[in-house]
């Protein structure tokens, strides 16, 4: 028997390391070696929080109500400012009892499959997909079922793919849009066939909107909770303050679904954590019953970098790369660029590839294995002007050798 499966539990040995997490480490200890190691790897915001937010964390930090335990899923005001903020950015009307506040959106991503799968129920997952849902989805016991897509159709999935992917298994769509790692983002015609598909056929729809506020070009969020209300309430949507108020390291973010999966997901966490710090609860409900003109303001910044970088990775040679319409990355296709000879070596793969990216070119990129994609980069343009251009170009030219 492997020594490590009878110390670690069958589960927990199966969950594998982030690997986007994984290129910035090694990324973090070139740079710590001094190389000038430019990392396209980031999924924050290179913002500084806002701050009034900062503000309203200082003043909770003061106050001794705020240094004992709270309410396991949430302090009532901000539920209630939650509820109200879905009112007005996704139209969406829901009581304050129907959300759970979490520890960050990854808490909510967990606790959602959590509740809701058991043993062999499949989901519904479109490729590439965010690294933490099939872990997610594993821990619960659900199986992931992919639906993958590629750039000729912008990374969107159509009606058949979805339909041709179901069984009588099939229990959940994870419906993610703008989408991690692609920004590829659904028009509303097509949010309402995905989603009155899903209700013809009695699917539970989880819906992580994180990103709802970075969309470019004229393009708009639609909300699938909203636009189908046929889904009734087979709905749960996730939500968080990281990406819109640049406050990754908060970790406030938010479950929304009918009572009993919000009662189930709030009796879990009540023994995993807890209610979340409540300096950083306060500093959500500042974020969210503020206005949005700091993530407007991270918008205009982020549209001129999406811009810049789709141009210069469409010159290199091999490099497909799709104009994504939300969130702050790019994910090109290499496969053009795998078996072909660089500075001596030939890489197979887009994790290859990428190895040898940063060994040569100091340049930081995800490969697509990470996204259950291979033969792709994804680059988060979350980062200063000045670094993207200095990175691409170093991609443009290292690239340009391959032969
Ligand atoms: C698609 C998506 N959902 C949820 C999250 C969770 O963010 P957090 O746990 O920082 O709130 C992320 C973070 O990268 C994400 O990309």
């Amino acid at each position: 028997m492997d020594p490590m499966s009878s110390r670690i539990s069958a589960r927990i040995s199966a969950i594998s390391e982030s690997a986007t997490l994984a290129v910035d480490a090694k990324a973090k200890a070139m740079k710590a070696a001094g190389r000038p190691v430019i990392g396209f790897g980031a999924g924050e915001p290179d913002f500084p929080t806002p701050g009034y937010i900062v503000e309203a964390a200082i003043e909770a930090a003061r106050d001794p109500r705020f240094h004992k335990y709270t309410p396991a899923g949430g302090l009532p005001e901000l539920k209630q400012a939650i509820a109200a903020k879905t009112l007005r950015d996704s139209g969406y009307e829901v009581d304050a009892s129907r959300v759970l506040v979490t520890n960050g959106g990854k808490q909510a991503v967990y606790q959602a499959f959590a509740a809701l799968l058991d043993p062999g129920d499949e989901v519904l997952v479109v490729a590439p997909y965010w690294t933490t849902y099939p872990e997610a989805i594993k821990l619960a016991g659900g199986v992931q079922v992919d639906v993958v897509t590629d750039e000729t159709t912008g990374y969107l999935a159509s009606v058949e793919q979805l339909e041709a992917a179901r069984t009588e298994r099939t229990k959940v769509l994870l419906f993610v849009s703008p989408s991690n790692p692609t920004g590829a983002v659904y028009s509303r015609e097509q949010v309402e066939a995905i989603g009155r598909w899903a209700a013809e056929h009695g699917l539970w729809v989880v819906t992580d909107e994180i990103y709802e506020h970075l969309v470019y070009g004229g393009t708009e969020f639609t909300s699938i909770a909203t636009a189908v209300p046929e889904l009734g309430d087979k709905v749960v949507i996730l939500n968080g303050v990281a990406k819109t108020y640049a406050m990754t390291g908060w970790r406030v973010g938010w479950l929304i679904g009918p009572a009993d999966v919000v009662k189930a997901a709030t009796n879990l966490q009540s023994h995993a954590t807890s209610n979340v710090a409540n300096v950083s609860q306060m500093a959500a409900l500042a974020a969210v019953s503020g206005d949005l003109s700091a993530v407007a303001e991270m918008r205009e910044a982020f549209d001129r970098r999406r811009k810049t970088m789709v141009r210069m990775l469409n010159d290199i040679p091999g490099v497909v790369c799709p104009e994504p319409m939300g969130a702050f990355y790019v994910y090109p296709s290499v496969k053009a660029l795998l078996g072909k000879e660089i500075r001596g070596r030939r890489p197979q793969t887009s994790a290859e590839l990428a190895e040898l990216i940063l060994e040569e070119a100091e340049v930081a990129v995800v490969p697509g294995e990470a996204f259950g994609t291979p033969g792709y980069f994804r680059l988060s343009y979350a980062l200063g002007d000045d670094d993207l251009v200095e990175g691409v170009s170093r991609l443009q030219k290292l690239l340009a050798e391959a032969s």
